[in-house]
């Protein structure tokens, strides 16, 4: 209670600025920054740690301010920010704002069916939250515990995740779409104590099982103590001994929590990625730095203002959810949408029936949904009024030429500044973008162009030497910490450190490669790894594989990324059969069904070729950039085969292609 009322002194005495001013200078509309872009982009790299120290005091709301802005490097691959610094993240996302403007609209869960959009206002917000933190302490969830959300895009959602960083549990948020075994490796993985998730979801006019998928991972998960059951649907499903009923629980439970006083560097959450070897990976992000950075990235990449209702369709599950639905927004009192529903349902104007309906003044997308509605003519789009749009952003992976054109020129009538963010999980929030900038300063089509404050990105080239030059590609790293970027992986702080700071000792590698223009602009050019990117979701060839593996008539896999139309990037198998008479349709028919129930749909290639042998190195390891210059159709640059054990398997492998694509016309 002592810590309670601390915070509520600190709130009348309004020791924050609020998310009004943390800048010298207030920038213009349309040009977030100001003209003084680079001064601050100077300073922030000069002096971090007094830069970003002077905005944590200004735009968070502190129990106990900090003594140290920043410690630790990249080269010891272990950084923290804020020391000394006591807060609570739920506090900074609900109580200040619930004071103020209690009937401030907070949350707009835009629900699966068009037109029966719900509303939460702040005070709501809260009182739900303080209900699930309180409900989640009756049932042992303490400070440290972590717990799984399985759940779809809703207000219960982002209440779960505040009510864990309320009482200083850790939530680790599995996107819905994964599978039984995925969600069950990462629960096992973290070691939940709780899941939280809904007797079904809704999407596209679909019925999803999520409370079925769950009784099926947690079977065999026994840190597993308890299951809160939310209900999106009228529907019953089996309840068993360890299930509560999370509406019914919260009901009996007080709507007021005094908030858990947390140190600046406690887990906040952890989200799992896809890395280029091994399982899924637990990111871990702390508290302070974390929401600072999104807080200040979410206000001045997209001109956030007061009163503007945002609008980033991601799911809840991936870390634009995580960082520009939740924790940016409600940081900054702002009004964010929960979209639940797909970009084609019931047709493909929902995004932009959506857009007029609701007023959306920033809206936020994957390249993936573009290409596809871009497809569908622009008649879906103009029916809908957009003239509250002012900004457009895109996320997730490259955007192409005529996705940019198509969304700045149909979607944004040529008027709203279109931005494309380059970021990752691990960096917590959006690194390169065109804005913020100088005053009236140039965007470049599909091109992220320019660093955040405290951003420093470098290029190195093939011998790990730092690239001076514009007009060159390399390998993309980022030279001095900043506070939202990731600062383990959950138990396994030897691969965080072997994954970023290994190969450029000293800088934080972000697994991409980029391009540098002649002006000093940043173009992502794609992964250097074998990460792919399919639809904006990142997996790892090496996830795919191993799931392929598990076919008892499949000895060998491997799986590469080709161009697709629509996604992006698209998976390619190869699989060698273990003998003659496994018959090679349902082999891979059955393969794909493997691939869905271990990972998840979207991960299941959508190719799978049958190849006497694989392309090998004399030591035996498989040359998968042989196999991605066969199927990206660069077979006369297949570059150093001088170690390959038997050069002939690349004509064979390239026959059977060439018969595999004749009868696949859309490769
Ligand atoms: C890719 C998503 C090009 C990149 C926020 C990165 C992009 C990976 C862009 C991270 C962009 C993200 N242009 N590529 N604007 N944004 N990427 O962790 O390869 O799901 O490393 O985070 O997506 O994916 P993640």
């Amino acid at each position: 209670m002592e810590a309670l009322s601390r915070l509520l002194r600190a709130l009348r005495q309004r020791l924050w600025s609020g998310p009004g001013a943390p800048w010298p200078r207030p920038p213009a509309r349309g040009c977030s920054g100001g003209s003084d872009y680079r001064e601050l982009c100077a300073r922030a790299a000069r002096e971090p740690g007094p830069f970003w120290g002077a905005l944590a005091r200004q735009t968070l709301l502190w129990d106990t301010p900090h003594h140290t802005d920043c410690e630790g490097d990249f080269a010891r691959g272990r950084v923290r920010w804020f020391l000394g610094g006591r807060l609570n993240v739920a506090a900074n996302c609900l109580d200040r704002h619930a004071q103020h403007s209690p009937n401030r609209v907070a949350l707009i869960w835009e629900k699966d069916e068009p037109g029966t959009e719900e509303r939460v206002t702040y005070r709501e917000l809260l009182e739900m939250t303080c209900r699930l933190a309180n409900t989640l302490k009756k049932n042992g969830i303490k400070k440290g515990d972590r717990v799984a959300i399985y759940m779809p895009v809703c207000p219960l959602a982002v209440a779960a995740m505040l009510a864990c960083a309320r009482i200083g549990a850790v939530h680790t948020v599995v996107f819905a779409g994964f599978s039984g075994e995925s969600l069950a490796g990462r629960i096992s993985d973290a070691e939940c104590k709780a899941v939280i998730t809904c007797n079904q979801g809704v999407r596209g006019g679909r019925v999803i099982e999520l409370k079925k998928t769950v009784d099926e991972a947690v079977e065999n998960c026994p840190s597993v103590k308890c299951v809160f059951v939310a209900q999106r649907t009228a529907n019953k499903v089996h309840m068993g001994s360890r299930d509560i009923l999370l509406e019914e629980e919260m009901a009996k439970e007080a709507s007021v929590c005094p908030p858990e006083i947390m140190d600046s560097e406690d887990m906040l959450f952890m989200l799992y990625t896809s890395g280029s070897t091994g399982k899924p990976k637990g990111i871990v992000h702390s508290q302070a730095g974390y929401l600072l950075y999104v807080a200040l990235t979410h206000k001045h990449v997209f001109d956030y203002k007061q009163g503007d209702v945002f609008g980033c369709v991601a799911d809840i599950g991936w870390i634009t959810g995580h960082s520009y639905i939740v924790y940016g927004p409600l940081c900054n009192g702002g009004t964010t949408v929960l979209f639940e529903s797909t970009p084609i349902y019931p047709d493909p104007g929902r995004y932009w029936e959506t857009v007029q309906r609701l007023r959306i003044n920033q809206f936020y997308c994957a390249p993936t949904a573009l290409r596809l509605l871009l497809k569908h003519g622009d008649e879906y789009v103009k029916k809908y009024d957009r003239s509250s749009l002012t900004a457009l952003g895109s996320v997730g992976e490259p955007i192409n030429r005529e996705a940019w054109q198509w969304f700045y020129s149909v979607v944004g009538e040529e008027r709203c500044t279109l931005v494309d963010t380059w970021w990752q999980t691990e960096t917590g929030g959006i690194c390169v973008a065109p804005r913020p900038s100088e005053k009236g300063a140039e965007i470049v089509p599909a091109i992220a162009m320019r660093p955040f404050y405290g951003i420093t990105p470098v290029l190195m080239d093939e011998k790990g030497k730092v690239i001076e030059d514009n007009n060159v590609s390399g390998a993309l790293c980022i030279a001095q910490p900043w506070p939202g970027m990731a600062r383990t992986i959950y138990g396994d702080h030897q691969r965080f450190i072997e994954a970023y700071f290994k190969t450029y000792p000293g800088y934080y590698f972000t697994g991409d490669g980029a391009y540098r223009t002649e002006e000093g602009y940043y173009q992502i050019t794609g992964r250097m790894d074998d990460v792919l990117n399919i639809s904006g979701h990142r997996l790892g060839t090496a996830e795919i594989e191993d799931a392929m593996d598990e076919h008892p008539a499949v000895p060998e896999t491997a799986v590469v990324g080709y161009p697709h139309d629509i996604k992006g990037e698209g998976a390619f198998a190869f699989i060698v059969l273990r003998d003659d008479t496994a018959h090679p349709e349902i082999v891979s028919k059955e393969v794909k069904a493997i691939v869905a129930s271990k990972i998840a749909k979207y991960a299941v290639p959508d190719h799978i070729l049958v190849v006497k042998r694989l392309p090998k190195t004399r030591s035996g390891k498989i040359m998968r950039r042989l196999l991605r210059g066969i199927v990206t159709g660069n077979i006369c640059d297949l570059g150093d085969i001088t170690t390959l054990d038997d050069p002939s398997v690349i004509t064979e492998i390239l026959d059977t292609y060439e018969k595999y694509k004749a009868q696949h016309p859309t490769l």
